[in-house]
């Protein structure tokens, strides 16, 4: 894969590879209440998927996870450790793997999103995307099920 790392002080943001996994796991049991396992993850290492790491300073700061499905970039995971929260690591990986999907030909950048994700949610929004569609129950919660927002944002330049 052709690529050119994003620089901005002391952040880096470049491939994720296998080897990053044990930091990517501490990042996602931290991070949410139905992490994905490592399995998952090893998984998603597949040419049709674009796997991005956010790094300060060396150490892992957040990923994220985007399948390529025709001309759809399918957003999967973006996670950004607790203690770099706050700090523009989830609008810079964002930017970026939307950069990414835009030069690869991909129309359409999608998510799902859980409805009670305010933060995620206004960061989507803050970026352009807009809520097209909810699938009702679609993530498994503490008391049974959640709600998702679909959201998407159009990448073609005509
Ligand atoms: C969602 C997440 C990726 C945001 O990462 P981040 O690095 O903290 O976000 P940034 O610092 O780049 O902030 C970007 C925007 O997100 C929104 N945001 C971030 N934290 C927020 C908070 N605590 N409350 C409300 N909005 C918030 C704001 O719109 C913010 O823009 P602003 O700084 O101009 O107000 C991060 O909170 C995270 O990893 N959460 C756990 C995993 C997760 O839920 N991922 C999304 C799955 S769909």
């Amino acid at each position: 894969m052709s690529y050119q790392a994003v620089r901005d002080n002391d952040c880096t943001i470049d491939p994720l590879a296998p080897g990053d996994l044990p930091e990517v796991m501490e990042i996602e049991r931290c991070s949410y209440s139905h992490p994905w396992s490592e399995a998952v993850f090893l998984d998603c290492f597949r040419p049709d998927y674009r796997l991005w790491a956010f790094r300060h300073g060396g150490s892992l700061g957040g990923y994220a996870v985007v399948a390529y499905l025709y001309d759809e970039a399918h957003l999967l995971n973006l996670c950004v450790a607790k203690a770099r929260r706050g700090e523009g690591a989830g609008r810079q990986l964002l930017r970026h793997l939307v950069a990414r999907a835009t030069h690869d030909g991909m129309q359409q950048t999608i998510l799902e999103v859980r409805v009670s994700n305010s933060s995620a949610v206004a960061l989507y929004e803050s970026e352009g995307f807009r809520v097209i569609g909810h699938r009702p129950g679609y993530y498994p919660a503490a008391n049974g099920r959640e709600d998702a927002k679909v959201m998407a944002l159009d990448l073609s330049t005509d």
